[in-house]
């Protein structure tokens, strides 16, 4: 089948986010399925264009019309043999000339109604006729409604996927961007319209013919006004075509058997000396006691309120009057960074807080702690904890959206489980979930069980790929 992605950010490229990862593993599973041929198309931001390692060609360049605009387009193909084929959409006013990040411009729904549109000119220009077009969040989500309406008869035929990784940020613009930016026929102003202004995913949702969102439990979650701010009425009408693949990882960059900035690699069968060293490691680099005996309880996370850091701040006195450790990486919120600094100060041999985005860090964390907490308020799906759980670390979540889907309870009798799991989004829940996995640490037979079972668990892209594949030859007819 002939796919195209599209997306604001893909590793190696351009990475903020779990969306990063995915479009850096999906696409390259789906191109390695025999008789698959994979085009992803990306922003050309200055960064990708600075970098020596990203080698391109200009294959085509061309000018569109975005409202009265007339605007530059160029298509430059990554010159590197691999399986997907990358391509760039080159504008230096929309992505050439802006700082280091991604989004968070005056003019984000200008430039992404641009990317979207572009991208359909391009595969236009050099002949590339997707039987499926996937596309990933809002920047992505003018893209569906301009092949129904504009673009129909240049690609005959050709379905769209659109995938919600992260409902929080729609798109929204004034009423007057349907004419002055995105100039689309008068019929398709009340698709994108939701309280008098123009919301691109609700455009998207209307639009394409099969939505889906990244793990099968926040399907559910989306379609009640909680989780879905304010697209809930929308979805409901249109669960006939909504449904959840919860993403994968990618199993060979997460591999504690090979990951080079750990200090001590480690597998099923060695994980207890490995984590032993690793956790060392941890605690000398931070300064905290050298204890091999102490639970250790990690978190990488960005530093926002929907990530649940305030159960955290919540109870995290109670946690320590437990004997544990506790190490958080990450950054965000200020109120959130002020009080991880100041839990630190006042228990120096217990808290490490890492106010920093560092990968090797935060990849040391995921060996070298023992229980890893993800108290969520809603995850679409969540990579990390599918990281810890890969790397040996029981992971303790709130169970909604992927967390619940990738984190089944442990049961002690039943000799199942992942990890542990509360339900409602509360502190006291939260604190109780941390007790109840320091009572199962305590006992070294019964935790070992579940490590092993954590280490274990393929959590790779192939089944989620084989999913995606299914659901597009369901929109396609084959
Ligand atoms: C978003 C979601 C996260 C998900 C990721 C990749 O960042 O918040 O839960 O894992 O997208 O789909």
């Amino acid at each position: 089948m002939k796919i195209a992605m599209v997306s604001s950010e893909a590793a190696p490229y351009a990475k903020s986010g779990g969306l990063g990862d995915v479009m850096e593993a999906l696409p390259k599973e789906l191109a390695r399925m025999p008789g698959n041929e994979v085009c992803l198309f990306l922003p050309y931001y200055k960064k990708i264009k600075e970098n020596p390692d990203f080698p391109t060609e200009l294959v085509a360049q061309f000018e569109t019309n975005l409202g009265w605009r007339q605007q530059y387009v160029g298509v430059r193909r990554l010159q590197k043999e691999q399986a997907v084929t990358v391509y760039f959409i080159d504008n230096d006013y929309y992505f050439g000339h802006r700082g280091g990040s991604l989004y968070g411009a005056m003019d984000d729904g200008e430039r992404f109604g641009y990317f979207s549109k572009a991208v359909l000119d391009a595969m236009n220009a050099i002949d590339f006729r997707p039987q499926v077009i996937q596309c990933n969040d809002w920047q992505t989500a003018a893209l569906p409604v301009y092949l129904k309406s504009n673009y129909q008869t240049v690609f005959p035929g050709c379905k769209s996927v659109f995938t919600i990784h992260n409902i929080e940020y729609q798109g929204w613009a004034d009423a007057n961007f349907f004419d002055d930016v995105l100039g689309m026929p008068e019929q398709y102003r009340h698709l994108l319209t939701m309280d008098g202004s123009i919301n691109l995913m609700k455009g998207a949702i209307e639009c394409c013919d099969a939505i889906t969102t990244v793990s099968e439990t926040y399907a559910h979650e989306l379609l009640y006004p909680y989780y879905a701010h304010g697209l809930d009425g929308v979805l409901s009408g249109l669960t006939w075509k909504l449904s959840g693949i919860t993403n994968g990882i990618d199993m060979d960059r997460f591999d504690p058997a090979t990951d080079s900035s750990l200090p001590c690699n480690y597998d099923q069968n060695t994980f207890k000396e490995g984590k032993a060293a690793c956790k060392a490691a941890l605690q000398k680099e931070l300064g905290l006691p050298l204890r091999p005996d102490v639970p250790l309880m990690g978190m990488v996370t960005r530093l926002a309120g929907h990530k649940g850091i305030d159960l955290l701040c919540y109870s995290a006195n109670r946690m320590l009057r437990e004997d544990v450790q506790l190490v958080v990486v990450g950054t965000g919120e200020g109120q959130y960074e002020d009080f991880l600094r100041d839990l630190s100060y006042h228990h120096p041999d217990k808290v490490s807080a890492q106010i920093c985005f560092n990968l090797r860090l935060a990849n040391l964390v995921y060996a070298a702690s023992d229980i890893y907490l993800m108290p969520s308020k809603s995850e679409p799906c969540g990579l990390s904890q599918m990281n810890a759980m890969r790397y040996g670390t029981v992971p303790v979540v709130n169970a909604t959206g992927g967390l619940k889907d990738t984190v089944p309870p442990v049961n002690v009798a039943a000799d199942a489980g992942l990890g542990v799991t509360f339900q409602s989004y509360n502190g006291d829940d939260f604190c109780g979930a941390v007790l109840r996995c320091l009572e199962l640490y305590s006992n070294p037979a019964i935790w070992e069980r579940i490590v092993n079972r954590d280490m274990a668990t393929d959590f790779s892209w192939t089944v989620p790929a084989g999913k995606y594949m299914d659901l597009f030859c369901k929109v396609v007819g084959c």
